[in-house]
């Protein structure tokens, strides 16, 4: 089976390095398409993958066709899919706005997060007509999917699309708390990112829910409730809702 990715910007560029890292996909049936061809040339060189003259000979040679130029981008294409499942990752655009960029066509809308490049992705998948064996079982070599309905995938962005930044924000900000107290910063991202990383398994593996490990954590009299209060202090769940809000209802409000 042959992708195409029209586009080979910060997300496909995961999405073909993740599959070069699974060591389970001929990267010689990978094709790509961008703007900048001497940046494509570039990008394609190194991944082992083969860059096309254009975005309609990209998707010629390829069986099914991811789209990966920004949602801003997408009403500047015209392009002939000739039938062939394609696969929209865009933010901002459902189906119905797809439809009016590319008319009807087999749609799939996809939601990766750029930890596909580590094969630990997060990634929603939708149909609009019809399930597609051949993309499950290729997104999955990227990490963990979940097939949705479409309605569900800006919740779905919350959770796992934007939620990286938000957890890298969380992560810069607890390394550079504790700077003063000796540590670099580059030991002091490890440690958190290696404590974030056990956390997260922690939850994934317990019988008891978040709250409850929360509780574990947290003896009385001890040094945890007291970063707790603090977060109580500042509204931390409220503050978490309302960012989560926002990033819905920016997906829902589509591009215009
Ligand atoms: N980044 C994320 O974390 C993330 C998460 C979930 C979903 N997404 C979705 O992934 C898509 C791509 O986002 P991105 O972050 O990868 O954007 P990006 O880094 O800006 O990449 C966009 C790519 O599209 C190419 N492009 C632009 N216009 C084109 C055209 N007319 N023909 C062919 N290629 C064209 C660009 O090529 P040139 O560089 O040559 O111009 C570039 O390779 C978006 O729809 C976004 O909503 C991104």
């Amino acid at each position: 089976m042959k992708l195409g990715f029209t586009g080979l910007g910060n997300m496909s560029m995961a999405m073909v390095e993740g599959l070069k890292a699974s060591k389970k996909f001929n990267m010689e049936n990978i094709y790509a398409s961008a703007q900048n061809k001497e940046k494509l040339e570039n990008n394609c060189e190194k991944l082992k993958i083969n860059a096309t003259k254009d975005n309609q000979d990209c998707i010629d040679k390829s069986d099914l066709i991811f789209i990966g130029v920004k949602p801003e981008s997408l009403h500047t294409l015209n392009l002939d899919f000739k039938g062939k499942p394609v696969i929209s990752m865009a933010a901002k655009t459902n189906f119905e706005a797809l439809e009016t960029f590319f008319g009807p066509q087999n749609f799939y809308r996809i939601m990766p997060n750029l930890n596909v490049k580590q094969n630990m992705g997060v990634i929603a998948l939708s149909h609009q007509y019809e399930k597609n064996l051949e993309l499950y079982n290729t997104l999955s070599l990227l990490g963990h999917v979940y097939e949705i309905e479409e309605h569900m995938i800006s919740g779905f962005i919350a959770l796992a699309g934007s939620s990286p930044a938000l957890m890298y924000r969380f992560i810069d900000a607890l390394s550079d708390a504790v700077l003063d107290e000796g540590f670099t910063k580059q030991e002091a991202l490890e440690i958190v990112s290696y404590t974030m990383m056990g956390s997260a398994q922690t939850v994934l593996n317990a019988k008891e829910s978040p709250k409850t490990l929360v509780e574990k954590v947290s003896s009385k009299g001890g040094t945890t409730i007291e970063g707790l209060k603090v977060f109580d202090d500042y509204h931390f769940e409220d503050t978490m809702k309302k960012a989560a809000r926002a990033i819905i209802d920016k997906d829902k409000m589509g591009m215009f």
